[in-house]
């Protein structure tokens, strides 16, 4: 029973400590269904951390996460539930080397949801179909162009049919002229209604598919508006540093 109107993602005094660093500083945050958040700030900000809170990777040691009206599950099933409905796309792909394309992408389904193994390829061609490379599904990861691979993974998170997608820096482990390709097919996803978290410095993404930005530093929240305001007019000191550095760079 899933109620629309309620956020699909609400974050209340999220805090969260490694040792004694506190890296979530009582973080508030709601994500919408259908909404893109892009989360931007300094290495180190904690944004990672916030992504990996979000799908159970790392554990809160403070205020709760609440995933679809109920809050996160700690373990068993229910955890392997909620996995599978937040899809994670990594800086660094994560594919498996040792299957192909295809493989990569039916793997989930059929382990993790039991779906019969010609529905899954089935499904599989037309997610790579929707991705570009539906023309490498027998080849191996390592055959495949970084910005290749990562719209493999993107498959392979939208194979689970998830809820959401949390993009941890998709783009910054590419070389330049493969950003694009992969921006591409994320804001396409965006613009088909998928809610996303995106952890990107891609301004052009934001203020094309971006709802609300985020900037997050020192484990905290420190402003939250729309692409536009953010990118033209930040408000804090500690913003607008950050954006000197990443437009003259
Ligand atoms: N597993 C961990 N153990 C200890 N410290 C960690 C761990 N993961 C992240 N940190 C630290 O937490 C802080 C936030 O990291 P992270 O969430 O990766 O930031 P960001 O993604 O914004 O660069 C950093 O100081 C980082 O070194
Ligand atoms: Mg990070």
């Amino acid at each position: 029973m899933t109620d629309h109107s309620t956020p699909l993602v609400k974050l209340e005094n999220v805090n969260k400590h490694f040792g004694a660093l506190h890296v979530l500083k009582d973080i508030n945050l709601t994500v919408s269904r259908g909404e893109v958040l892009v989360v931007i700030g300094p290495s180190g900000g904690g944004k990672s951390t916030l992504c990996r809170a979000i799908n159970r990777l790392e554990t809160i040691d403070g205020g709760q996460i609440v995933f679809d009206g109920r809050p996160l599950p700690a373990e068993g099933k229910a955890l392997a539930a909620l996995r599978s409905e937040v899809g994670m796309v990594f800086q660094s792909f994560n594919l498996f080397a040792h299957k192909t394309i295809r493989e990569n992408v039916t793997l989930g389904p059929v382990k993790v949801r039991g779906i019969a193994r010609d529905k899954a390829n089935a499904r599989a061609m037309e997610l790579l179909e929707r991705v570009g490379i539906a023309a490498q599904a027998d080849k191996y990861p390592a055959q495949l162009s970084g910005g290749q691979q990562q719209r493999v993974a993107i498959a392979r998170a939208l194979a689970m049919d998830p809820k959401m997608i949390l993009f941890d820096e998709p783009t910054s482990a590419l070389d330049p002229e493969m950003v694009q390709e992969v921006l591409d097919v994320m804001v396409a996803l965006a613009r088909d209604g998928m809610t996303m978290v995106v952890v990107t410095h891609e301004m052009g993404f934001a203020r094309k598919a971006a709802n609300r930005v985020v900037f997050m530093a020192e484990g905290q929240i420190v402003e939250e508006s729309t692409p536009d305001e953010f990118f033209t007019n930040a408000r804090t000191e500690r913003a607008k540093d950050f954006l000197s550095k990443i437009l003259t760079h």
